[in-house]
């Protein structure tokens, strides 16, 4: 056998192996039922309905041994910040003044309370679900020796009381302004509410900016900046 044909059996074996670690890696990591196309139709039904038992159950003691899975649940909208020129106009839509406490619900880095104290001496409040922002969030309020106005706190932000929130900034997502509308109406009359680029259907905002603004990877586009004031005219 000469080199060339000596070698081609050698890579077809490889591809074989690769191929096969990577459908087997899929079927560990998918939740999805697995597909029987090839084989003989199943004999019986619950083959199919329950069709990875003993992964389940692995599943099961894993968890049971590293409960943080269960106590950090997936965000509900990833982490996009809010460019400088947009958390400036923010600030300046809710009119922020001395006195006032602003929460950030879903606060990414705190970069919207960092300059809210910043600018304006406001305490503000800062929540995430996601451990690696509120780090995040921690790393910026002391590099910026902020930790007198300002405090961040691991939290899910649809069990938190608002009551004490002058200001509340949102850069979310549509459904989920709508979701935490029960908690917004419950805020002091007078309080601003500022989304960045969301509506909330249902309530009627008082003013509407658009702007240009570049993001994080220098991509210029238009953002808009809704104001409500509470409580609100119904849309
Ligand atoms: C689009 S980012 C906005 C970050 C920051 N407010 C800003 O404007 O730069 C949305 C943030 O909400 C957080 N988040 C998503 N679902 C959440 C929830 N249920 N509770 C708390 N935080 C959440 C994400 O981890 C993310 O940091």
């Amino acid at each position: 056998m000469n080199r060339r044909s000596f070698s081609v059996p050698i890579s077809f074996g490889i591809f074989l192996v690769a191929t096969s670690n990577v459908a087997g890696h899929q079927f560990a990591k998918s939740n999805e039922p697995r597909q029987f196309s090839n084989l003989a139709a199943p004999r019986e039904r619950d083959t199919i309905l329950d069709p990875r038992p003993d992964e389940k159950k692995k599943d099961k003691e894993v968890q049971a041994k590293n409960p943080k899975a269960e106590d950090n649940p997936e965000p509900d909208v990833p982490y996009w910040p809010t460019p400088p020129t947009v958390v400036d106009k923010m600030l300046e839509m809710a009119e922020v003044k001395k006195g006032d406490v602003v929460y950030d619900l879903g606060c990414g880095d705190a970069r919207i309370l960092v300059a809210a104290a910043k600018k304006y001496g406001v305490k503000g409040f800062g929540f995430d679900i996601d451990p690696e922002r509120v780090k995040e969030s921690l790393d910026n309020v002391k590099k910026n020796k902020l930790e007198d106005l300002v405090t961040i706190k691991k939290a899910d932000i649809f069990t938190l009381d608002l009551k004490d929130a002058s200001v509340v900034t949102l850069y979310l997502m549509p459904e989920l302004n709508v979701r935490l509308m029960p908690q917004l109406e419950k805020l002091k009359p007078g309080s601003r509410i500022v989304s960045h680029d969301w509506d909330m259907k249902g309530a009627k905002p008082k003013e509407v900016v658009s702007m240009r603004a570049k993001n994080a990877m220098g991509l210029e586009r238009v953002h808009k900046v809704y104001l409500w004031v509470v409580p609100w005219e119904k849309e």
